[in-house]
C-alpha cells in the first residue's frame, strides 16, 4: 500500500468511527429523551389519559361529588368510567370550546366511549365488590388515595396484605381468605 492509500484508508475510517459515534449518541440521547419525557411521567404520575380530566379540579377544587360521576361503584362489580354523557351536562355550557372539551364532544357525537386507561386492577382471581365497603363507609380514599388532589391518577398496586390488615381490623370481615376473595 503506499503512503496516499493508506492516508486516504485511515481518513476513511475516522469519518466512519466518528459518523457511528455520533449516531450511537445520538440514538443514546434519543432513547433517555423518550425515557425523561414520556416513560418517567407515566410511572410516576400514571398513565396520560385521552383527555386530560384532572380530579383535583373536579372532586378537589370544584367539590364534585365522587358518586356524581361514579354512580355505579356500589351497586356493580364493574363501575367503570363515567360515560361521555356525565361530562356534557356541564360541559355543554362550561368552557364548551376548550380543545379537550372538544375531544368529549367528538367522542359524543361519534357515539365512541372515550378510551380512559384503567389504573386500578385486582388479579383475576381476587373477588371484590365496592358495594359492602362502602355500605361500611369505608371512604374511597382509604384505598384510592387522595384522589381529589391528583390532577392524574396513579395506580396502588394492592398487595394482599392490604385487604388482609383492614380486614384484622374491622368486625364482620371475611378473613379466611381462600373461602372470601379468591374465586
Ligand atoms: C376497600 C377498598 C376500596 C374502596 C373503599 C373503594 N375502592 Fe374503588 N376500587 C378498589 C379496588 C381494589 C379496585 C379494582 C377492582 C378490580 O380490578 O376489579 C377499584 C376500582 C375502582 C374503579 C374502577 C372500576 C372499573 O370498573 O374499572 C373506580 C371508578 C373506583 N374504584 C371508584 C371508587 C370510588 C368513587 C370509591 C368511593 C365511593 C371507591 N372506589 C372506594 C378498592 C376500593
Ligand atoms: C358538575 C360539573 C362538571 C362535570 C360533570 C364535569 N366538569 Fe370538567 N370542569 C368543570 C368546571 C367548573 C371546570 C373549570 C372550568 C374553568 O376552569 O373555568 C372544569 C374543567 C375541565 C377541564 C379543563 C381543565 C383545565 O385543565 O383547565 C377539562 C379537560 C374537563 N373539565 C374535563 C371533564 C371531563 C372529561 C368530564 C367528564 C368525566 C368533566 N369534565 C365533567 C365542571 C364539570
Ligand atoms: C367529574 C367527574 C368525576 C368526579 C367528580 C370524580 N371522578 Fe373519578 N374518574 C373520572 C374519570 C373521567 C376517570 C377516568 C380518567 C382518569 O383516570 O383520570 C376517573 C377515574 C377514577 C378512578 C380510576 C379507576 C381506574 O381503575 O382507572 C378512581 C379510583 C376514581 N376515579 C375515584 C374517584 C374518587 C375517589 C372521586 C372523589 C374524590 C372521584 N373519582 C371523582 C371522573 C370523575
Ligand atoms: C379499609 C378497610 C378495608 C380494606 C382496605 C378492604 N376491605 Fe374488604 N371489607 C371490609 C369490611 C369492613 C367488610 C365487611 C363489610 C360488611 O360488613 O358486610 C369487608 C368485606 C369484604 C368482602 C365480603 C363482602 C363482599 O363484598 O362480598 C370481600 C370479598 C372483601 N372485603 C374483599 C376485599 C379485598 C379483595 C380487598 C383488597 C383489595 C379488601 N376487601 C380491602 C374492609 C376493608
Amino acid at each position: 500500500m503506499d503512503d496516499r492509500r493508506k492516508h486516504r484508508w485511515i481518513s476513511f475510517l475516522k469519518i466512519k468511527g466518528s459518523a457511528l459515534f455520533w449516531t450511537a449518541s445520538c440514538a443514546a440521547l434519543a432513547i433517555f429523551l423518550v425515557l425523561f419525557l414520556y416513560v418517567w411521567p407515566e410511572w410516576k404520575m400514571g398513565p396520560e389519559q385521552p383527555i386530560s380530566f384532572s380530579h383535583q379540579v373536579h372532586a378537589g377544587v370544584k367539590q364534585i361529588n365522587c358518586r356524581f360521576c361514579h354512580s355505579y361503584v356500589d351497586r356493580s362489580q364493574h363501575p367503570g368510567m363515567p360515560p361521555v354523557e356525565k361530562c356534557l351536562y356541564c360541559h355543554k355550557y362550561i368552557i364548551a370550546e376548550h380543545p379537550e372539551i372538544k375531544k368529549e364532544h367528538n367522542y359524543y357525537n361519534t357515539n365512541t366511549p372515550t378510551p380512559w386507561k384503567k389504573v386500578f386492577y385486582l388479579p383475576e382471581h381476587v373477588f371484590f365488590k365496592h358495594q359492602r365497603h362502602i355500605d361500611r363507609e369505608i371512604q374511597c380514599q382509604e384505598c384510592h388515595g387522595e384522589v381529589e388532589k391528583m390532577d392524574r391518577l396513579k395506580g396502588v398496586n394492592f398487595k394482599m396484605g392490604f385487604c388482609i390488615k383492614c380486614h384484622r381490623e374491622k368486625e364482620g370481615t371475611p378473613l379466611g381468605c381462600w373461602l372470601g376473595c379468591h374465586n
